[in-house]
């Protein structure tokens, strides 16, 4: 879709469709909803005063100017209260207004920016939620149906009635455009199904954003993986039939005089459990075992097109965990790449496996911070439940810190975790350094723990199990894949400093 930013009167805009706000209990609207209201002659009021319209969050009244103005029809989009509004009140209503605007067959939309005006918002980050929050809600997955889809919007103009303000509308809808391309490629790699979604796939995706943006590309085989003596990566590989693939992006890959963050993802494109088999139910969400890896991608191709003034390297092993008769076993004994010695518990416990490996190469780029991002376990999301937070371990105050606000300011929440030496005992092994499950009870650190193991610079371990699909629509979020992490890990990159 095409996005413009244009200085005018939203009423007077030729869009065919108009998108203005209301926000709940006002009765005599202001600013560009009170302009239109007054090119309508009071149909907006009137549509208030009869209780049609309330300005409640989500809801969208449709109005017909039938002349009155060039549109053809006008969407008033409630904000909901104007008290403790934010941001990610912008993201919602400008996600039900635009699915709204696509159902009736709008083909150019023309949107004021919500919040910035009465809401108090800046005009810049309002812009930017009110662009994220049109795309990502308009985000559809239609690759594998073969039937006629309702079709798209095919311009969105956001008018901005304020001089003075246009240049910064103007920075926050492109940079909006640039994450949306991000979440929305991180969506399409969770909801590709794993016969598609494929290491191989993950690793061309990653050549195409190194040749877009000049980025260094490592992919490694088992034989790469071998030399670089990777037997946890390795093992939970064994199984597959399928390539494994550890994709290694490096953006200002040479400039060792920038700040150098690695970011990890766990790219499981396909988790049976292994020989430790899951049970059937569900199994098929298994598919989305690789969202750390597509959000790791995703966030390399965004801090492409910013070309962040970062060194900033991003670590995608992936591969399936399959059964079958070359597989790993329960009890058998895996060397990791930093010599550490592991025992096989559960091959279903294969994300920390795959992840030990790739936190122990994120080391050689003597990182400020490496930041993982890994479905790693369904203690997690007992814990915190399903799309509410994902689990937070951090090892430096600094890093934490830098990572709530950016989750707050992004509502991709994150919620802090104990990364206490004593959940160490859960995984201590008889007959190795460690094992790889320290059991049911207190599941989600005892994983974080064991991680740990394979760090030696500031850390961060995002477990995101329960973020990684919706079951159903809500607001900009849409079932399926999320995307979640991009739009924090942008954020988090863009304010390192
Ligand atoms: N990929 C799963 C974790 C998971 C569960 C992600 C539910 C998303 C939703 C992971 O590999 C796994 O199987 N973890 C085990 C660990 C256990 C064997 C120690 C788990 O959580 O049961
Ligand atoms: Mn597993
Ligand atoms: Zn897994």
């Amino acid at each position: 879709m095409k996005i413009n930013v244009m200085k005018g009167n939203i009423q007077e805009t030729t869009a065919d469709t108009l998108i203005v706000n209301l926000f709940e209990g006002v009765t005599t609207p202001g600013g560009a909803t009170g302009a239109v209201d007054k090119a309508l002659g009071g149909a907006i009021s009137e549509m208030i005063a009869s209780g049609d319209l309330s300005g409640k969050s989500g809801e969208v009244g449709v109005v017909y100017p039938r002349g009155a103005i060039p549109a053809r029809r006008v969407l008033v989009v409630g904000l909901g209260k104007s008290d403790g509004f934010d941001l990610e009140g912008v993201r919602k209503s400008a996600a039900a207004a635009a699915r709204k605007a696509r159902d009736l067959s709008a083909r150019h939309v023309a949107t004021v920016v919500h919040g910035a005006g009465v809401g108090g918002l800046p005009p810049a980050e309002a812009a930017q939620a009110t662009v994220e929050g049109t795309l990502l809600g308009l985000y559809r997955f239609v690759e594998f149906k073969t039937e006629e889809q309702k079709g798209e919007i095919e311009s969105l103009t956001v008018v901005e009635v304020d001089a003075n303000r246009v240049a910064e509308v103007e920075v926050g809808a492109r940079l909006a455009e640039m994450v949306v391309a991000g979440v929305s490629l991180a969506r399409d790699l969770v909801n590709l199904p794993p016969n598609y979604a494929t290491p191989t796939r993950m690793a061309e995706t990653a050549q195409e954003i190194a040749r877009a943006y000049g980025m260094g590309l490592t992919v490694g085989d088992r034989q790469w993986a071998a030399q670089h003596k990777m037997g946890a990566f390795l093992a939970v590989s064994k199984g597959a039939v399928e390539e494994p693939k550890f994709i290694i992006l490096e953006h200002n890959g040479g400039r060792t005089d920038l700040d150098t963050i690695v970011l990890v993802g766990k790219g499981i494109t396909f988790d049976s459990g292994g020989i430790s088999i899951k049970p059937s139910e569900r199994m098929e969400d298994m598919k989305s075992d690789m969202a750390g890896a597509a959000a790791v991608l995703s966030t390399m191709k965004v801090v492409g097109m910013l070309n962040l003034p970062l060194r900033v390297i991003g670590i995608t092993p992936c591969t399936e965990n399959m059964p079958d008769g070359t597989a790993y076993h329960p009890a058998d004994i895996i060397t990791a790449s930093n010599g550490k010695t592991i025992e096989i518990i559960s091959t279903d416990a294969e994300g920390r496996m795959i992840l030990a490996d790739a936190l122990v190469y994120a080391g050689r780029y003597q990182p400020m911070a490496v930041i993982d991002l890994a479905t790693l376990t369904g203690a997690c999301v007992v814990a915190l439940g399903a799309n509410m937070a994902a689990g937070l371990f951090c090892t430096q105050d600094a890093l934490r810190d830098k990572l709530m606000t950016s989750s707050q300011a992004t509502f991709e929440r994150l919620w802090p975790m104990p990364l206490w030496d004593d959940y160490k005992q859960k995984i201590k092994s008889k007959v190795a350094d460690m094992k790889n499950s320290g059991g049911r009870n207190g599941g989600v650190a005892s994983s974080a723990i064991f991680l740990k193991e394979f760090t030696d610079y500031p850390w961060a371990h995002l477990d995101i199990a329960g973020m990684a699909l919706a079951e159903k629509d809500d607001a900009y979020i849409l079932a399926g894949g999320t995307g979640y992490g991009v739009r924090l890990l942008v954020h988090f990159l863009r304010n390192w400093k």
